[in-house]
């Protein structure tokens, strides 16, 4: 028995000194392969006498059973040597940049957006919010556009049915609802813009049911209407990167606004493209005024102490116009080619002191 002692002990000893997969295969193959040596002798029992064959029969599965738990353990091992060697390898430094081909890209809305609060912000301005489902008072009566005014018409509102006191909601027609917020939660002066969603039953080439506007509001004891054409025209300048960019203020009609105007930009439209700084068209971005004395009664602010101006500008407008988007409707396809050819690098913060747009 002590040949199959030293048999076995072979076995285990190579097992242990092998190298690689391939030579655990090997030792396997040589030992209880169809031709291994322990195959071998397993075959050999025929010939022997009962007694002896239960006995050698015996002794030879258990040393077959333990090389083959040899082999397993040997196996695993390196199988776990080699899955740490490759963990070692393929570690992932987090802190590296992005590959730029792995990359999303920012949709011009919201590259739009930041580029907006950085010029309104190194001004002064400070960020207000309110929400996308309105109610009456602030979207409408506050800003002096009461039950039966046309404006409300003029707006082409989506209603919602009532809230809890039966009173009706609404998607918010426009960004100035936030002034009376701003206004109800703080104390004047104020200077504030709001930027988000707004609603209305319209759909062509330069109008989409759900748009963006920027809403600023400037309330203190002596700002006027000067003031608002300046900053107007400091945020063109600084937006469309350009230094002579041409303006149109042409008078307009707004319940909540006294004077109120509406601002166009001088271009270029033509079917698939629109260029600033050239051409003979005008393109209206914004409506503007005065903050009309009712609509600072409404926040319960005296008017004649206090007055400033108000402006609410399309985002989706000017995101047009400074990068050369002819119809506003891809905006909203979420088509992955035309986000691909607009989009922006999302590594890209605009600041005014690194440049808005590269
Ligand atoms: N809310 C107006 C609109 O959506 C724009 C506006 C805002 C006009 C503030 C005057 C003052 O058309």
């Amino acid at each position: 028995m002590t040949d199959l002692a030293d048999i076995e002990a072979g076995y285990l000893k190579a097992i242990e000194g092998a190298g690689s997969l391939q030579e655990l295969e090997d030792i396997r193959v040589r030992a209880m392969g169809k031709k291994g040596e322990l195959s071998l002798m397993m075959r050999e029992l025929g010939r022997m006498d009962p007694e002896a064959r239960k006995l050698r029969g015996q002794a030879l599965n258990d040393a077959k059973d333990r090389i083959a738990a040899a082999l397993n353990t040997r196996r695993d091992a390196m199988e776990m040597e080699a899955l740490n060697a490759r963990l070692e390898t393929e570690r992932v430094d987090v802190t590296l940049p992005v590959m730029p081909e792995r990359q999303g890209s920012i949709h011009p809305i919201s590259q739009v957006m930041d580029e907006v609060a950085a010029i309104f912000g190194a001004m002064g301005f400070k960020m207000a919010e309110g929400p996308d489902i309105e109610d009456d008072f602030h979207n409408f009566s506050a800003l002096n556009i009461p039950p039966a005014h046309p404006a409300r018409q003029m707006q082409d509102t989506f209603y919602l049915g009532g809230g809890d006191s039966g009173e009706p909601r609404v998607l918010r027609t426009h960004t100035s609802p936030v002034q009376i917020r701003a206004m109800e939660a703080g104390a004047p002066p104020f200077r504030v813009i709001s930027m988000g969603r707004v609603y209305r039953s319209d759909w062509d080439q330069t109008h989409t049911p759900m748009f963006h506007q920027v809403e600023g509001l400037v309330i203190d004891r002596d700002t006027h209407m000067g003031h608002l054409k300046g900053c107007l025209e400091s945020f063109a300048k600084a937006f469309f990167e350009i230094d002579s960019v041409k303006m149109r203020f042409r008078p307009s009609y707004f319940p909540f606004t006294e004077p109120s105007a509406e601002v166009d930009i001088g271009c270029r439209r033509d079917k698939t493209s629109l260029i600033i700084g050239e051409g003979n068209d005008w393109l209206e971005i914004l409506g503007c005024g005065m903050v009309h004395p009712n609509v600072i009664s409404a926040v319960g602010l005296d008017p004649a102490e206090y007055q400033g101006f108000a402006f609410g500008m399309g985002i989706d407008r000017i995101a047009m116009l400074k990068y050369g988007i002819a119809d506003l409707r891809g905006f909203f396809d979420a088509d992955c080619r035309w986000l691909g050819h607009y989009g922006f690098d999302a590594l890209d913060v605009p600041t005014l002191t690194g440049g808005l747009s590269r």
